[in-house]
């Protein structure tokens, strides 16, 4: 059995409807894997290295859920990534502690997924994630390919019909993300 851990890198899963709904729907069905919710646990931003550590050394399957903010990762899982993937342990000559792990990027944008196109706004959604798979490159990790829904904006939420939609398409999400973490 393989383990798996999900990092929600959201800022506020309090003001969330999408990932809120992932990471709601995905402990339904996944309940072995792990789930580190970063913004309970570091609202001041003061990762405990030590403990972030020793849960991904753990996992096989590492899953980074989070919206995008200004095209990139949230400031609090970039925040993680800085201070937890430390030279030595995660890179370098004697860094191989991710090394052979799988990781899985599930992510959700406000803009709508045909906005995200080379002849829309003049870049992919895979181009924003260039330093993630970098960084898997880097660290050893595998790049398992990505899950993305759009289309999940916080300024359309006061409409019922939109909300309603939102939450089930983030249910949608949630279901592929498990498959796809189940076929690894
Ligand atoms: C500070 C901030 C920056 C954002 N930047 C982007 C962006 O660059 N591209 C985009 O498509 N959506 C952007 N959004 C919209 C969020 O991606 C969207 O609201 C989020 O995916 C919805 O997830 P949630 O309901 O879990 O909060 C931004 C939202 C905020 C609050």
């Amino acid at each position: 059995m393989k383990n798996v851990l999900v990092v929600s890198g959201h800022t506020d899963l309090n003001d969330s409807v999408a990932n809120k709904t992932i990471m709601e729907e995905l402990a339904k069905l996944l309940p072995s894997a792990e789930f580190d919710y970063l913004d309970k646990l570091y609202p001041d931003y003061k990762i405990d290295v030590q403990a972030e550590q020793a849960k991904l050394e753990k996992a096989d399957v590492i899953v980074l859920q989070f919206p995008v903010f200004w095209y990139s990762l949230p400031s609090l899982l970039e925040r993680w990534m800085e201070q937890t993937f430390v030279h030595g342990w995660s890179h370098g000559r004697t860094g191989d502690k991710l090394k052979g792990k799988k990781l899985v990027v599930s992510l959700t944008t406000g803009a709508p997924e045909d906005a995200y196109r080379k002849d829309g706004m003049g870049y992919g959604i895979d181009d924003l994630l260039a330093p993630v798979i970098a960084t898997c490159t880097l660290c050893g990790m595998e790049y398992a390919g990505r899950v993305y829904t759009g289309d999940v904006s916080y300024a359309t939420r006061s409409d019922a019909a939109a909300l309603a939609d939102m939450k089930a398409r983030s249910a949608v999400h949630a279901e592929k993300l498990a498959k796809r973490i189940a076929s690894l």
